[in-house]
């Protein structure tokens, strides 16, 4: 296939709540043109590639299509990029990529590895520091983002973990860093005194969390869920499976699994680093044993009238731009996975108005507190 073809037939995945997302942009388009400048021989080895965040498939299949690599190596946080690479991949007919258990698998003896930037300085931080410490000595990250929403504080992540790192000029709207000359020593080091994941402990909760880099609100307790955790043991005192649905670090997880001995708690999320930070915080918490983790997309995973109590805080946020098509997703999955009689417990900043949509997709609603910023709902699957 030509990579005129590439570039127009490549599907993007629709967005949860059906909004239709664009699968390539300018930013994807500049680090496949600059990779055979940056390490042209390393496309020719097979094994020897990564790609970091693909969002679509693109970056893999380019590489693959255009560059001729093989056996690429793919790591993707998210559970709907990894979906539509494997769309995609149908499409095109192409295999020719793996998903490593583990970053060092991903990254051991790897000579080039791009990077599609996300927002998180600590999910960065996390890649640089196991491409320095498992690649091989020639290795180039190229890592590459929206100009608006990069900032010098990337490079300085970078400079932690590599000797040289340079920005490119921009094109269009895009801009790429290009970091060589790994710091092997400093990054093994690294993850000895200041390893991925943090572990916190709080005193508020009273257990350990854990956190990879990018996870929201990393270690800490974030506002909107202190409010729901506050209010939480009104719910639902006959509650013998809850979920945690979103569950970032698996804090909320850990704190009712703690709470309430008898409880089994499924914590889900989208993103790979969220599943394996509420795994661990579970297990750190004591509670491992009631808590079981699972990757979905809004909890499509999760089995109908599988749950009596639905803890909820939402995102509002799909990449970078303001978004309520997760949390309404959300919403829907709650009502098929409760069962009849059993709630939905959300809170959400009081200026997103959820409440018509969780009357009408999942039941009647009523409020079980108010803040400056924060409600908190329950509403009931009749
Ligand atoms: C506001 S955070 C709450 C995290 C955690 N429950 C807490 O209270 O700290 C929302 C979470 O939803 C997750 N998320 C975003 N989109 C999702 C999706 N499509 N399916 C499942 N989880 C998603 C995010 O990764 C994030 O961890």
């Amino acid at each position: 296939m030509s990579a005129f073809d590439f570039v127009t037939h490549f599907r993007g995945e629709a967005a949860p709540g059906g909004a239709d997302l664009i699968a390539i942009d300018g930013t994807d388009r500049f680090l496949l043109d600059e990779a055979p400048h940056v390490h042209g021989d390393a496309l020719r080895h097979p094994g020897t590639v990564a790609i970091v965040d693909d969002r679509y498939g693109v970056l893999t299949l380019g590489v693959i299509t255009l560059h001729g690599a093989a056996d690429v190596r793919v790591v993707q946080d998210s559970l709907v990029g990894e979906r539509a690479l494997e769309a995609n991949a149908g499409l095109f007919r192409r295999g020719g990529f793996h998903h490593p258990e583990s970053l060092e698998a991903a990254f051991r003896d790897t000579r080039l590895v791009l990077v599609r930037l996300g927002k998180s300085l600590d999910r960065l931080d996390e890649i640089a520091r196991a491409v320095a410490r498992w690649a091989a000595p020639d290795v180039v990250l190229l890592a590459g983002g929206r100009t608006k929403f990069m900032t010098p504080a990337q490079n300085d992540v970078l400079r932690r973990s590599f000797g040289e790192v340079r920005a490119s000029r921009g094109r269009g709207k895009s801009r790429l860093l290009i970091a060589a000359d790994p710091l092997r020593a400093a990054a093994t080091r690294a993850s000895i005194t200041d390893p991925w994941p943090r572990r916190v402990f709080s005193d508020e909760l009273g257990f350990t969390v854990a956190a990879h880099g990018g996870v929201f609100a990393g270690t800490s307790l974030d506002q909107g869920t202190r409010v729901l955790l506050g209010v939480v043991d009104g719910a639902e005192q006959e509650a013998r499976d809850a979920i945690d649905l979103g569950c970032g670090s698996g804090v909320i997880a850990a704190a009712l699994a703690r709470r309430r001995p008898r409880l089994r708690v499924v914590a889900t999320d989208v993103s790979a680093a969220a599943v394996a930070s509420a795994r661990l915080t579970a297990d750190l918490a004591g509670v491992g044993d009631r808590v079981v983790t699972v990757r979905s997309d809004a909890g499509d995973a999760l089995a109908d009238e599988s749950a009596d109590l639905v803890v909820c805080n939402p995102p509002f946020h799909a990449d970078t731009a303001v978004s309520t098509a997760t949390a309404e997703a959300m919403f829907r999955n709650a009502a098929t996975i409760l069962r009849p009689g059993g709630e939905l417990w959300t809170v959400w900043n009081a200026h997103l108005r959820y409440r018509s949509a969780l009357e009408r997709v999942v039941g009647p609603t009523r409020q079980i507190t108010r803040t400056p910023k924060f409600v908190v709902t329950a509403s009931r699957r009749d």
